[in-house]
């Protein structure tokens, strides 16, 4: 029988544990044995017990569960190729000859470094006397698959990442309930999301609660931009009536100069040169936990099943696959394309969609 390791990696995502369930419970219905590897790569690199079989009922109840129950670790030794090594021989040992993994681009990246190293390494380690080419010789090929988890939505190629809308929806819920407070006390919120590279969050939260104004790294505002900002909030509070003044800042916004543009920064302008009462609110780790919305459990589950069938139907030669979302139908596309992509271009974030945000909040915004 064959057995199918699975993992996750890089920053937690809510519906993280639906994938591993769907992996799990999958693999299991083709007739296949479920490995985890607890603590991301760090776990393949130390083998003993972080590497364990899971049966049906181990995934039970996982399905709506924030975080990641097998753990996640930004492991140091597996960017090492003696690290890399111990991976191996650890799945040699156990006779795991497949890998699916669930993170970010990084992580990902790391798995397809795995892939491609795998031939060396068995014979590295043959080299070494650790293994014998008796052991090796069943596992002449590494089937690795590849599924995104992350909230910032941060992939080329898929439409969504899991984890995503699980953490909109939160960052949502949290500037509504900052609403009440501003609107009471006539106050400006300053509300500071995360997104280090990818505004993603930021620009969708800030259209889905009708935000005053939003910073995100990849469209860094005109260079006037505290005059700007400066005059739309006057204009919305004293000829239209507002009480209220939401501001979203992206961790990772920034100006055309690329100085950071902090949440801080920000609030000292409102305060200074509109006399507003402002204060600043980290939404932080609160964004990435919690229960995993409708949209990711069904996403991580589909994309779970899809990541069993991709491993059992690879041949040697096909790159490894990522499983994506496009229009709605859970599709395979080469791992390493949609990690160049994201690279190559901003992930998520259309000029036009942020055109839109800023301008339903001042009808005379200019590009
Ligand atoms: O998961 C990605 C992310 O949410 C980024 O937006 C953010 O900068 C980072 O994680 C924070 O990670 P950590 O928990 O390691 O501080």
């Amino acid at each position: 029988r064959r057995r199918i390791g699975v993992l996750t990696s890089g920053g937690d995502a809510p519906g993280m544990n639906g994938a591993v369930r769907a992996v799990v419970r999958m693999t299991i219905h083709c007739d296949c044995e479920a490995y985890a590897i607890f603590e991301g790569y760090e776990g393949l690199v130390n083998g003993g017990n972080m590497i364990r079989q899971v049966h049906w009922e181990d995934v039970r109840g996982w399905l709506s569960r924030g975080g990641t129950l097998i753990g996640s670790a930004r492991s140091m030794a597996f960017r090492e190729r003696a690290g890399r090594m111990r991976a191996a021989k650890n799945m040699v040992l156990r006779g795991i000859d497949a890998l699916v993994v669930c993170g970010g681009d990084g992580s990902l990246t790391g798995a397809d470094v795995f892939r491609e190293e795998w031939p060396s390494l068995l014979a590295d380690l043959v080299g070494a006397g650790e293994l014998t080419q008796e052991q090796i010789d069943p596992y002449k090929v590494l089937n690795i698959v590849g599924l995104v988890g992350s909230i910032d939505n941060d992939m080329s190629g898929t439409d969504a990442t899991i984890g995503c809308y699980s953490s909109l929806t939160r960052i949502c819920d949290a500037v509504d309930d900052v609403f009440d407070t501003a609107f009471s006390h006539q106050r400006g919120f300053v509300i500071e999301v995360m997104g280090r590279h990818c505004g993603w969050l930021a620009l969708m939260s800030a259209i889905s609660t009708g935000a005053d104004w939003l910073f995100i790294p990849e469209i860094p505002p005109r260079d006037d931009w505290e005059d700007d900002m400066c005059s739309i909030i006057t204009k919305n509070r004293k000829e239209r009536g507002k009480r209220r003044t939401i501001v979203i800042v992206a961790e990772g916004a920034q100006d055309r100069q690329l100085n950071k543009i902090s949440s801080a920064t920000v609030k000292d302008i409102l305060t200074q040169r509109l006399g507003l009462d402002t204060r600043v609110t980290v939404l932080g780790h609160t964004q990435r936990g919690g229960a995993a919305c409708a949209y990711d459990r069904w996403l991580s589950t589909l994309q779970g099943v899809e990541a069993v069938r991709a491993v059992l139907e690879m041949s040697p030669e096909s790159p490894s696959p990522v499983i994506t979302i496009r229009e709605n139908k859970i599709m395979r596309t080469p791992l390493m394309e949609a990690v160049q992509a994201t690279k190559n271009v901003t992930a998520k974030i259309h000029a036009k969609d942020f055109a839109a945000a800023m301008t339903l909040r001042d009808p005379e915004f200019k590009e």
